[in-house]
């Protein structure tokens, strides 16, 4: 059992998230407000509905899930919406910080325009620094298995908003077996000579293969998930050298049954083999989880020390695509809100 303060101390401490999906994060209140705007029918008509009906047997058919919840996604307004809702979020949490993802794949084929998602995420993140003081920066995911040639498009246009959005990288999601990630390094080759960050989701339904293909052929900065790199010691010995971080989604993975449950997660065994591993929700309203939960279940599961929880969070931080004078800020607060929460909890 996890102690009262143990638990105020992984809700109040600071945390940055770096691997959550915009349209994953609509909370089901939401999803019926905007079904409703657009006179869309859902599979279910409440709260509790929607709870039941997120069960998924694997990734595939979370994305088919995933998919119907984008076609409430319509006009600026909406996409606005879902970003004020993640800030509001974000504050609720103590996370100051998010880099998000979006996949206009989705978009496209229900043709809702770039210009139109492009401007809901722009007023979205201004109203979150306002009105919440949350920092949002976005990813543009490009879906796996889109044409190569679409996906250079797609870092074009990532490009042109990249100021107006505060887009600063470029990602890689959906269907991981079948479409390695090498299919779509010329798009990441042309996010290089742009200057964007890189990341991609690698390691979550395929093995260690797929983590070295996106580390070798796209050349990211980051790996989404990550997890089955604990497969490979090889693997293991070049992320612990280079310190590329995984965004791993602890409650996500055992909701797509990457694993079966909590206990045969490799998220203690990678921190203990030294790999820069840091915690994040995924979509969580579709996980029944927030970020807290992710690391209370964690920290229940493994028994984590005080010391554990600072070092996932401090980690959060430092595997941001913060500027290194703005991480430095970061990291100084961090470093005294920490120090005062620990006195004010554990004496
Ligand atoms: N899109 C949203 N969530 C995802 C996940 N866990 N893996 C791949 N693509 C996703
Ligand atoms: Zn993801």
């Amino acid at each position: 059992m996890i102690s009262p303060q143990l638990k105020q101390f992984i809700e109040r401490i600071p945390k940055a998230e770096l691997h959550c999906h915009l349209e994953g994060s609509i909370q089901p209140r939401t999803l019926i407000e905007l079904a409703g705007r657009h006179g869309i029918e859902l599979p279910f008509e409440d709260e509790q509905g929607a709870k039941a009906f997120y069960e998924f047997t694997d990734l595939n058919q979370f994305l088919g899930i995933f998919a119907l919840a984008c076609g409430t996604l319509k006009t600026a307004a909406d996409f606005e919406t879902i970003t004020v809702d993640l800030g509001e979020d974000a504050a609720r949490q103590n996370i100051p910080y998010r880099e998000v993802f979006f996949t206009q794949a989705y978009h496209d084929r229900r043709d809702v325009p770039w210009q139109q998602v492009i401007e809901g995420l722009a007023s979205g993140r201004r109203i979150n620094k306002e009105r919440f003081g949350v920092e949002m920066w976005f990813i543009a995911d490009i879906d796996r298995t889109i044409d190569p040639q679409e996906a250079v498009r797609l870092v074009e246009k990532a490009h042109e908003s990249r100021e107006v959005a505060g887009i600063i990288g470029i990602g890689l999601d959906s269907q991981e077996i079948g479409y390695p990630a090498s299919r779509q390094k010329a798009a990441y080759d042309l996010a290089t000579e742009l200057g964007f960050k890189k990341v991609a989701h690698a390691g979550e339904d395929a093995g260690p293969e797929s983590v070295w293909d996106a580390l070798k052929s796209l050349g990211v900065q980051r790996i989404d998930h990550g997890v089955r790199s604990i497969d490979d010691e090889q693997l293991i010995a070049h992320l612990v050298e280079t310190q590329i971080p995984l965004t791993v989604c602890p409650v996500s993975n055992i909701a797509l049954k990457v694993y079966p449950q909590m206990s045969a997660h490799p998220i203690k065994r990678l921190m203990d083999a030294g790999v820069l591993v840091t915690i994040n929700s995924d979509d969580p309203p579709m996980f029944h989880t927030d970020l807290v939960n992710d690391y209370l279940q964690v920290t229940e599961t493994f028994d984590l020390a005080v010391d554990d929880i600072e070092t996932l969070a401090r980690n959060s931080f430092e595997a941001s695509f913060m500027q290194a004078e703005s991480k430095a800020k970061y990291l100084a607060d961090f470093g005294a809100e920490v120090a005062q929460l620990k006195r004010e909890l554990f004496g």
